[in-house]
């Protein structure tokens, strides 16, 4: 049999993490679909993904639950073989909108330990099973999905956006480590993406977007960030490692 790449999308049950999913699965990986909970959601998406053919595997576990990364990526080799690729999506918003003066511990610490904490993580454990085996070649990579509030500020997001720029610097930092290994490491920016995430807000995005917030007038669709991201885990972008990745329609180009 001949090598196979092989994904772990995390938070991949629905939104922008299964279009990840499928647009890794048109690029034939195997794919191993993510959520906290072996639910209805995560067996739905593992059934789209099935039906386009790949092996695909449910992968049921909290990335905040540091001490269980290793057992959750051996059940997935088990079934899938080795891991080649790790996109870090499973994401969270704040428990409430407001005054930066308001902001809760416990809003910052689950941003912080979804975002951050487990994006740093579960790279670790990742990356060292690469170190320690002798890989195929094929492309190696770890893609990590922050936002453009690693750079942008949301006033009444401030934690979010704070931990997305932990994330953004964790990208950099794993790139560095990591490119000696010819492990590429990106880091993916998505600005105004049309999840369920965003749902109570996409309308006032939409209007802000069309008056100009974006260069293209539009909202993006989770499409738009799983073809980037297949590309990126194909090596589509070769002799690159740690780029960051604004995918935003042009939202934060510099104007006046
Ligand atoms: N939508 C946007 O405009 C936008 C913009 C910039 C960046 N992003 C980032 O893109 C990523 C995906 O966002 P989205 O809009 O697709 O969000 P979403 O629709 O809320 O989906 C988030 C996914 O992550 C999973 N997840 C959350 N906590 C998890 C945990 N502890 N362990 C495992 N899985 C977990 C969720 O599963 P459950 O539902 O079962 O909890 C869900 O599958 C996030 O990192 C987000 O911050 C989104």
């Amino acid at each position: 049999m001949s090598a196979q790449l092989v994904a772990l999308v995390t938070g991949s049950s629905r939104g922008i993490g299964l279009a990840v999913a499928e647009a890794l699965a048109g690029q034939g990986f195997a794919v191993a679909i993510n959520g906290p909970a072996e639910d209805a959601e995560l067996s739905a998406a593992v059934a789209r993904i099935a039906a386009l053919g790949v092996p695909v595997v449910a992968a049921p576990f909290d990335v905040t639950d540091i001490a269980g990364h290793e057992a959750a990526l051996d059940a997935i080799e088990k079934k899938l073989g080795p891991l080649t690729t790790l996109v870090n999506n499973a994401g969270v918003g704040v428990l409430q909108r407001g005054d930066m003066m308001d902001v809760s511990e416990t809003s910052w610490d689950r941003c912080f330990s979804v975002n951050a904490k487990a994006l740093f993580f579960l790279s670790q454990a990742f990356a060292r099973r690469l170190l320690a085996r002798e890989r195929p070649p094929l492309f190696h990579s770890i893609v990590n999905i922050t936002s453009s509030n690693a750079v942008a500020v949301a006033e009444h997001r401030s934690e979010y956006c704070a931990s997305k720029a932990a994330a953004a610097m964790v990208s950099k930092a794993l790139a560095v480590r990591l490119g000696r290994e010819e492990i590429a490491v990106y880091d993916v920016q998505p600005g105004l993406i049309a999840t369920e995430m965003t749902a109570p807000v996409i309308d006032a995005y939409r209007e802000r977007a069309e008056q100009g917030l974006t260069l293209f007038p539009r909202v993006g669709q989770p499409g738009d960030i799983g073809t980037l991201v297949a590309s990126l885990a194909s090596g589509r972008l070769p002799y690159t490692t740690g780029l960051t990745i604004p995918a935003d329609a042009g939202m934060l180009v510099p104007r006046f």
